[in-house]
């Protein structure tokens, strides 16, 4: 049976850096596609109008992909605006005005998970939460303790069913892919463990710093900003268990017994960084010990990954923003014909921004008399952007009341607690230059001696 789906959309924090970088693109492109004709109320405290509001979508189209003229217009017809502090009962009456004979909203929290409480409360006691849903941005908490009473707090008015926890990684076309590439090759599980795969690296890099957003930044940091979300969740997609059914349930059943059996953190496994300039930035304390940088290494306690290292790394201003997971395969047990080491030939490489790459390395003969060989790439897939993005497919599924890409409850509360012990026992920070890669001291997390993999700039080979 499918969910009814929502009939309005209340974003909170709708003068915001998320909004005006991906809400706002995300609503024209589900217009454009004829996806989305319900009212539209954004909600902030800023004492702005309509009409601002209005400015603000126009400005953040033209410089996130663009305005699409009948697309905006209908975006401004359906655009509402309540302004008004969020700890105000006033608020929520202006807004339960608005909503008029709307029977199921669904409201987006893109707001600090401080003013979670007061809204959720403020929505409750104005009477503006039968049938609704509610969608609440990462960083969900800044630990396990904090998480579980954020939990508490929404589930004082929302039942699980009607919280939708947004991590963007999870609706990337190249995440989405990662996953189909894995359940729809039966080549891949015969070797997808211990036996044949060496290590797993993942690297999120960015080229860029926190940009306007030092103050947020420096409260969370790379870990709890990207490592403990989305990273974790594409480490969960990479090694669960194929689901037992087709219900999203099914799925997320699989994904949080994988995230369970994540080992938690050893503080000695970790390196934090942060770039050099970062004190300077606005928004940032002085004396600041918040990494721009991670690098850690992980472990999965099951049969299938018992010994495997999961090497993760993310920072801030490194040469080049690209996320990509390398599963390298072990070397054949004697070199036959080549001399040098074969460790790096055999693997999977999957380049999830910002272009969608699947591809397989492995070693063919040069031509030639003489037996050696040379290091070849097949590409199974290349495109070099998606078509869709993450938070249009997001807002699309919310919408329609389908939690398959959503993180439970019980899954937030697992990946902190792979996270917590790093807070327990905060490691040094060590200072790396803008544009390397990283500091020096996250070389020795990875024992291999070829080192980590660095993503290079993709050439341009559509298929
Ligand atoms: C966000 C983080 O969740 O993800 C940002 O807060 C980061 O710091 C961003 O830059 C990266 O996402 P994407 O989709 O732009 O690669």
């Amino acid at each position: 049976m499918t969910a009814p789906c929502s009939d309005a959309l209340v974003f909170f924090g709708a003068t915001g850096d998320l909004a005006y970088k991906k809400i706002f693109p995300a609503l024209q492109a589900m217009i454009k596609r004829g996806e989305l004709s319900m009212p539209i109320i954004g909600m902030a405290r800023a004492g702005w109008s309509l009409d601002k509001l209005r400015e603000r979508a126009h400005d953040s189209l033209e410089h996130n992909g663009g305005v699409d003229a009948d697309a905006f217009a209908k975006l401004s017809a359906q655009l509402r605006y309540v302004d008004g502090d969020y700890r105000d009962p006033a608020t929520y009456e202006s807004l339960k005005l608005l909503l008029g004979d709307v029977k199921r909203p669904l409201h987006y929290l893109a707001i600090p998970p401080s003013m979670f409480g007061a809204v959720v409360q403020g929505l409750a006691n104005a009477g503006c939460v039968k049938n609704a849903r509610v969608i609440v941005e990462k960083p969900f908490g800044r630990d396990l303790a904090s998480a579980q009473a954020l939990n508490r707090t929404l589930h004082k008015v929302f039942q699980e069913s009607a919280v939708f926890r947004i991590d963007h990684y999870l609706g990337k076309e190249a995440v989405q892919n990662l996953l189909y590439f894995r359940f729809a090759n039966a080549f891949l599980d015969p070797v997808w463990n211990r036996d044949h795969i060496d290590n797993v690296q993942i690297t999120m890099a960015e080229s860029f710093g926190v940009q306007s957003r030092g103050a947020f930044f420096d409260e969370v940091g790379t870990l709890r900003d990207v490592v403990q979300n989305h990273l974790l969740q594409v480490i969960a997609l990479l090694a669960m268990d194929a689901p037992v059914g087709r219900e999203p349930e099914a799925m997320r059943a699989e994904k949080l017994r994988l995230l369970r059996a994540m080992r938690p953190l050893d503080p000695s496994q970790v390196v934090r960084g942060q770039f050099k300039g970062y004190l300077g930035e606005a928004g940032v304390a002085a004396d600041s010990q918040v990494e721009t940088f991670a690098a850690l290494c992980l472990y999965i306690d099951t049969w299938r990954w018992a010994g495997v290292p999961f090497y993760i790394r993310a920072g801030k201003h490194l040469p080049i923003t690209a996320t990509e997971v390398v599963i390298h395969l072990k070397c054949p047990p004697l070199a036959i014909f080549d001399e040098i080491s074969l460790a790096t030939s055999n693997y999977f490489r999957f380049r999830l921004s910002p272009e969608v790459v699947i591809s397989v390395g492995a070693r063919v003969k040069q031509a030639g008399e003489a037996m050696r060989g040379e290091p070849v790439e097949l590409i199974a897939r290349h495109q070099s952007r998606s078509e869709k993005l993450p938070y249009e497919r997001l807002l699309r599924d919310a919408i329609h009341g389908d939690p398959s890409l959503f993180t439970s409850d019980d899954s937030v509360e697992a990946a902190w607690r792979v996270i917590d012990p790093i807070f327990a026992q905060a490691s040094a920070i060590h200072e790396y230059l803008p544009g390397t890669w990283g500091p020096t001291a996250a070389m020795n997390i990875v024992s291999d001696e070829e080192g980590w993999h660095d993503p290079k700039p993709e050439e341009a080979t559509p298929c």
